[in-house]
């Protein structure tokens, strides 16, 4: 790094303002996988979650901090004695701890949600950051909706909150309201007229609602931001975050522009990016910037031309700089399973169980007699399911037929074994998957769990494709999530089912399935 370039923090928050969007939700081990990813990348600070919004994330954010080897692992915390208390009591086993504490500035915010006026807000930002600091060395402090609060008392409150001992400054852009010359401006601003403001690390956080999320980001970083929060694949609340890979490979590209450097190892974004797909199940649009499927691909005969002359031509970054290498071997039957662990690495998975491994390349190769080639997208989703073997298994399918027609009820007759024994039931329904949900909620005994959500997805194009059901099964009050892989549509649904039903068994070690066990907004006062 040139020492006169600046140094740029990247303070990840996929693990909290990521994880609290619909659909995102992951449990202990999707989070630990991606904490590993996080380290890898060299990301300087992970948000691991909002210790005091639930139990859940508590022991999450805890077991983060005991797993994390160098990063800082912060806690989310409302201007509350007793969040204050739970982040701290959350992360204080990590290396580097940090406490996050944050209150909303703007007018509409104090006065609408937090009813609370300008001076209150100010004594309480005061009052909390001491006391976070009373507990932990380094403290963040956030100004929610910043980007919507006056200037004078933006002034006002970054001063105090330094004053009583914040070590980082965040002024959010919370609902994505900004333009990039405003944000930039913001910061300018504050380092003009709060002159302890350069004494801190300042930081921004931008949402995507216009999509200007990592254009403001930057904008930021022009403006004097010396800390950028941001989440992988731009996971977030509504639009979303900034995107970290967007916000890193923009400042690595144009570094003469930005004069700036982060810690980032760039080429563990690809895998980084795949990690969180697969524990989200939220596959990336293919146009999206650094990492979707199409971002390095030239299907125009005069870019292709070009790109072989000379990849400069079309290229502005190599896939390599991502970690994507340029040529992939297609795999099929007869590739070995060497070529195919490698693989699962390159597509994020780190599976370290051999006997795991074995299992999955048998997968493999019945599938790639299936199918001529067997595509990344089908091994991410095999890899996908073989993470799910920790699921409990008391319910498993031995065979199922299914009888369907548009003149008489569908007819499923499903046999599992159920704590090892073998149950058989006929079900019917509108429609073949489901007469055999139905039978096997009878055999699971099972009577009230509803389905609540239910997707079917090629896995990859062609008439041999695999396909992937994800299903969301209430039962009891809880939530629970199942996939299933395979190439006949019924048998992928069944097992997504199975899966399902099997965590509904097993009750609270079930991983919750967002957003239904989430912690309401309005709870927690949180974007
Ligand atoms: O968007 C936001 O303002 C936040 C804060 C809690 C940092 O997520
Ligand atoms: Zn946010």
């Amino acid at each position: 790094m040139n020492p006169e370039t600046r140094r740029i923090r990247i303070f990840d928050s996929t693990l909290r303002d990521g994880e609290q969007s619909p659909g995102c939700s992951m449990n202990l081990a999707d989070k630990l996988l991606v904490l590993e990813h996080l380290e890898a990348l060299g990301v300087d600070v992970v948000e691991a979650g909002f210790a005091a919004s639930s139990p859940g994330d508590f022991e999450a954010v805890q077991a983060l901090a005991r797993a994390a080897k160098k990063t800082t692992i912060a806690s989310l915390a409302r201007c509350r004695k007793a969040d204050i208390d739970r982040a701290w009591e959350a992360v204080k086993d990590a290396a580097h701890p940090r406490i996050h504490v944050f209150i909303a500035t703007s007018p509409l915010h104090m006065e609408c949600k937090l009813r609370m006026t300008p001076d209150q807000v100010a004594a309480a930002a005061s009052e909390c950051v001491a006391y976070a600091r009373s507990l932990c060395q380094d403290v963040e402090f956030s100004l929610e909706d910043c980007s919507r609060s006056e200037r004078p008392f933006i002034y006002r409150v970054v001063a105090a909150a330094i004053e009583a001992g914040a070590t980082t400054v965040n002024m959010p852009d919370t609902v994505g309201f900004s333009m990039p010359e405003e944000y930039e401006a913001l910061f300018r601003d504050v380092l003009a007229n709060v002159p302890a403001a350069s004494s801190v690390v300042l930081s921004c956080h931008c949402h995507n609602d216009l999509g200007l999320a990592v254009a403001n980001s930057l904008a930021a970083v022009r403006g004097g931001a010396t800390q950028v929060e941001c989440c992988l694949n731009g996971i977030g609340e509504r639009a979303g975050n900034a995107s970290l890979e967007e916000i890193v490979m923009a400042l690595k590209t144009r570094h003469s522009f930005f004069e700036a450097d982060t810690g980032i190892d760039t080429t563990r974004i690809y895998a980084a990016s795949k990690c969180v797909c697969s524990v989200t199940g939220q596959k990336l649009q293919a146009n999206k910037a650094v990492v979707g499927e199409n971002a390095f691909a030239h299907e125009a005969g005069i870019h292709q031309h070009g790109v072989l002359a000379n990849p400069l031509t079309y290229e502005i970054m190599t896939p390599e700089s991502i970690g994507l290498p340029r040529s992939k071997m297609v795999l099929g039957k007869h590739s070995g399973k060497h070529a195919f662990s490698q693989r699962l690495v390159d597509l994020g998975f780190r599976i370290d169980d051999e006997a795991r491994v074995d299992e999955l390349f048998s997968k493999f190769k019945i599938l790639a007699d299936r199918k001529k080639t067997v595509s990344d997208a089908d091994i991410e989703a095999l890899a996908r399911h073989s993470r799910e073997v920790d699921a409990p298994e008391r319910l498993t399918l031995d065979r199922f037929s299914v009888v369907a027609s548009d003149v008489i009820t569908p007819m499923g007759t499903v046999r599992l074994k159920f704590d090892g024994k073998l149950v058989e039931k006929v079900g019917t329904g509108d429609g073949p998957v489901n007469a055999c949900y139905t039978a096997i909620r009878e055999i699971a005994g099972l009577p009230d769990a509803r389905l609540e959500v239910y997707n079917l997805t090629a896995v990859d194009g062609g008439m041999d494709a695999q396909c992937e059901a994800t299903v969301k099964v209430s039962n009891n009050g809880r939530t629970y999530r199942g996939s299933g892989v395979s190439t006949d549509i019924v048998e992928a649904s069944i097992r997504a089912y199975i899966q399902a039903l099997n965590f509904a068994l097993a009750g609270g070690d079930a991983p919750p399935a967002a957003p239904f066990d989430h912690p309401q907004r309005g709870d927690t006062g949180v974007h």
